[in-house]
């Protein structure tokens, strides 16, 4: 019988380690590249792939599609589309799983999630054989924690958004999330509603998966995510349930074998001036107050620094130009359909730093002019042009004065014009339980004119930061018709929420920030226009009440707790470990 040789050419074309890519990346350690190899393909063809499938470029796909994650519920149509954009292009999709985290269903809050997110995308990126990666966030932490994960990894990556919900519709008014989750229960509080309208309307706030559908952290970090260049142009602003978001992951897809094939890394491009540029648009959205804590955060994976002097100077020339709620009245779709991020851009364009370079090798000046050639302007009114403006000035005010000496900030174009330039009696809460157990005391004794504190939901002291910084007004007061109160914290606020409230109060009260010591009665001044906030009390009662009082360290005895305590910084250094930053001699 005639045996045919094996031919041990064509074996050794599959198993030898001698390409840089796709599966050969990152083996795991045996002693032996070659066995390495051999049995990470034995494993996989267990899958069913053939030789030819697993020698192309190989882009993962972060799918953190969750049962807890309403707002990431289309990703399995966007992992359809992406992997059909990158096999168009020749290349191999693989999916894989992260932590995904939402906000309703993070307990005690997301942010304290978030570097733990950050952490797994960052190595779960690092150690899986990939030659880009295609990361698909949405919810409102998720973007900001893939970003910092990719630029530590610094691996060719590109950011994919869920994109936004559709508004509903309630007794023939349009809503949304959650900004007027916010309005109905601030009127249901003020019994201003019954219990039947409020259950009707919680049927109707979220209309479909997708993130939340105002100006709230998901769609800031969206936009911001696109003007940094992490994603295609115009991939910001389509709604999560419409074609266009499927041709955006499809397009995305496609990129992302490009920037493989290139082996574009977020360090070749990213720089100070594209940092510069999101903080202005973070200013000329009325964006969430967090879209600065994550800027922060992000900037730092590669060793940029964001003063909070520099985002001041910025919004004191920098207009808010979205009409989008809270700010302003309109919705995420709305935004899309008036030509999204592009738009914006070409209206802020002499603000801008045009030759900042993005994921496609291109400046944003070119991405732009090329985007604009192909979708030329048409007359809209939901994004303004500079001589148009919503607010004259940025989102976000920076404050500083002797209780907030490392600062704290303001989204100014969201507060109260008549509470702006207020002093007041401080009504003082100790933390969140004393929060919950006074607020409707009928027996509390607070006024209109009253500033409101609450301390202890800074970056360690709740801990994680929540987004408490938004008090509610005292149902006593609520119902006899008032709208807004000063309210001051350390902690955050929703993005979607409004009001004249002071937040992200530094150092915080947890570390001894002069916030801690902070009583019921004592006199505090609010003056945007001077950038201040200043607590009326002479050095002598501040050093008497640190003696009474001594601080309580916060600890934690093991597990994330522990090293959350231990490791994370104030808000102004974005609330990140400190051994995630990049350092200057790193
Ligand atoms: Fe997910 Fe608002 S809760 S974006």
């Amino acid at each position: 019988m005639n045996q045919s040789k094996p031919n041990h050419d064509a074996r050794a074309s599959t198993l030898r380690d001698d390409q840089p890519e796709g599966l050969h990346r990152g083996l795991a350690h045996y002693g032996d590249r070659e066995f390495s190899l051999f049995l990470r393909k034995a494993f996989i063809k267990g899958a069913g792939y053939s030789d030819d499938a697993l020698n192309r470029p190989v882009i993962g796909i972060i799918n953190t599609a969750s049962g807890f994650n309403p707002c990431h519920g289309n990703a399995p149509q966007l992992i359809e589309a992406i992997k059909r954009g990158v096999m168009l292009e020749g290349g191999l999709p693989v999916e894989f799983p992260t932590i995904s985290v939402h906000e309703s269903f993070s307990n005690p809050t997301s942010m304290y999630l978030r570097n733990l997110m950050s952490i797994d995308t960052e190595e779960m990126i690092r150690a899986q054989p990939m030659d880009a990666v295609v990361m698909i966030g949405g919810c409102d932490k998720t973007v900001p924690a893939q970003l910092m994960g990719a630029l530590s990894a610094d691996v060719p990556a590109i950011s994919l958004v869920t994109g936004s919900m559709l508004t509903g519709s309630h007794r023939d008014q349009r809503v949304g999330a959650c900004t007027d989750c916010r309005r109905f229960w601030a009127r249901y509080r003020a019994q201003d509603i019954d219990e039947q309208e409020i259950r009707a309307v919680n049927n109707q706030l979220v209309a479909s998966v997708g993130t939340c559908s105002v100006m709230g952290t998901a769609s800031t970090m969206a936009i911001l995510c696109e003007v940094l260049g992490m994603m295609v142009p115009g991939g910001a602003s389509p709604p999560a349930v419409t074609a266009d978001r499927i041709r955006v992951a499809e397009r995305t897809g496609r990129t992302a074998i490009q920037i493989a094939k290139e082996a574009r890394k977020p360090s070749s491009f990213l720089s100070q001036q594209s940092f510069e540029n999101a903080l202005r648009v973070l200013l000329a959205i009325g964006g969430s107050t967090n879209g600065l804590i994550h800027l922060t955060a992000i900037a730092g994976r590669l060793g940029f620094a964001i003063s909070l002097e520099q985002l001041d100077a910025m919004g004191r020339e920098t207009p808010v130009l979205i009409d989008l709620k809270p700010s302003g009245e309109h919705y995420m779709e709305d935004f899309h359909a008036a030509g999204g991020v592009p738009v914006l851009l070409h209206a802020l364009r002499p603000l801008l730093h045009l030759d900042a370079l993005t994921v496609t090798g291109k400046t944003l000046g070119d991405v732009l002019d090329d985007y604009l050639h192909r979708y030329p302007l048409f007359k809209q009114s939901v994004i303004r042009s500079m001589d148009q403006a919503i607010y004259p000035e940025g989102g976000i005010a920076v404050l500083k004065g002797n209780l907030a000496p490392a600062g704290c900030i303001i989204k100014q174009s969201a507060a109260s014009a008549h509470l702006v330039e207020h002093e007041g009696k401080a009504v003082v809460f100790e933390g969140l339980e004393d929060l919950a157990q006074r607020i409707d005391d009928p027996d509390l004794e607070v006024g209109p004119d009253d500033i409101l504190v609450l301390k202890q939901i800074g970056p360690k002291g709740a801990p994680g930061m929540p987004e408490a910084g938004m008090l509610p007004i005292p149902k006593k007061l609520a119902k006899a018709g008032v709208k807004d109160m000063v309210r001051i914290s350390d902690g955050r606020m929703s993005g979607t929420a409004s009001g004249t409230i002071i937040l992200h109060v530094s150092p915080e009260s947890a570390v001894g920030g002069p916030l801690a010591w902070v009583q019921t009665g004592d006199r505090i001044r609010l003056s945007l226009s001077r950038r201040e906030l200043s607590w009326l009390v002479d050095e002598e009662t501040l050093a008497k009440r640190r003696k009474e009082k001594p601080l309580q360290e916060v600890k934690a005895d093991r597990g994330y707790r522990q090293l959350f305590l231990r490791e994370v910084l104030q808000a102004e250094m974005g609330v990140d470990f400190d051994f995630l930053r990049k350092k200057p001699n790193q």
